[in-house]
């Protein structure tokens, strides 16, 4: 038996000591769609006006607490079950968090926002497709999944279905870094003043 233990600071305090309410951004999209650039260039903006912000990104997970996940669906699942939680704690202590996550399956965004459902989310899909994604290559990995060796890859030899939920789609294929931040950034403000 559990029983949940409630602390005298609550996420309202934390809220009116930060000045600003916390909020999930959740970037869901293709291996080297640019996820992780937006993520970084939106954290730097949004930690430069002031805001308590933090960036969890898939890669930088799967090498600590998600390391010994795989990329199989089941694996895929709990990879973001675990994130989103991570993400629910973050934003309850008061946090912007940014989230940078493949998150291929309309099932797993569906947990997500089951699991975020009393935080600000905002579900982006930075959509790039396949053919421009695969000729940036940044890690090398498209070649190596044509290969035959990396299973399972996104996109190639494993699915990705395409949000057709998200709050917010930047088309990362023709807007530079810069206009995708700027648009996530206005929609994330108005979430912020809700
Ligand atoms: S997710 O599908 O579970 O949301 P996540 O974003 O955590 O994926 O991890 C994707 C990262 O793992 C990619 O950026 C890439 O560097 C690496 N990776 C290694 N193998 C694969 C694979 N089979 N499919 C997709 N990404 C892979």
């Amino acid at each position: 038996m559990l029983k949940r233990q409630n602390f005298t600071i609550t996420k309202a305090h934390r809220t009116a000591h930060n000045g600003h309410p916390s909020a999930v951004v959740w970037l869901c999209g293709l291996s080297g769609s640019g996820k992780s650039t937006i993520a970084n260039t939106l954290e730097k903006r949004l930690f430069e006006m002031g805001n308590r912000t933090y960036v969890l990104d898939g890669d930088n997970t799967r090498m600590g607490l998600n390391k010994e996940l795989g990329f199989s669906a089941v694996d895929r699942l709990e990879n973001v079950r675990r994130v989103a939680e991570v993400a629910k704690l973050m934003a309850d202590a008061g946090l912007i968090v940014i989230v940078s996550l493949i998150t291929p399956y309309e099932e797993q965004r569906k947990m997500i926002r089951e699991i975020l459902l009393d935080e600000r989310l905002l579900e982006v899909y930075v959509k790039c497709d396949l053919e421009t994604c695969e000729q940036r290559d940044p890690k090398g990995l498209y070649k190596k999944a044509r290969a035959g060796e990396i299973k399972h890859f996104t996109g190639i030899s494993d699915p990705f279905e395409e949000p057709a939920n998200a709050d917010v789609v930047v088309d990362s294929a023709r807007l530079d870094v810069n206009e995708c931040v700027v648009t996530i950034a206005s929609e994330l403000s108005s979430l912020l003043k809700q």
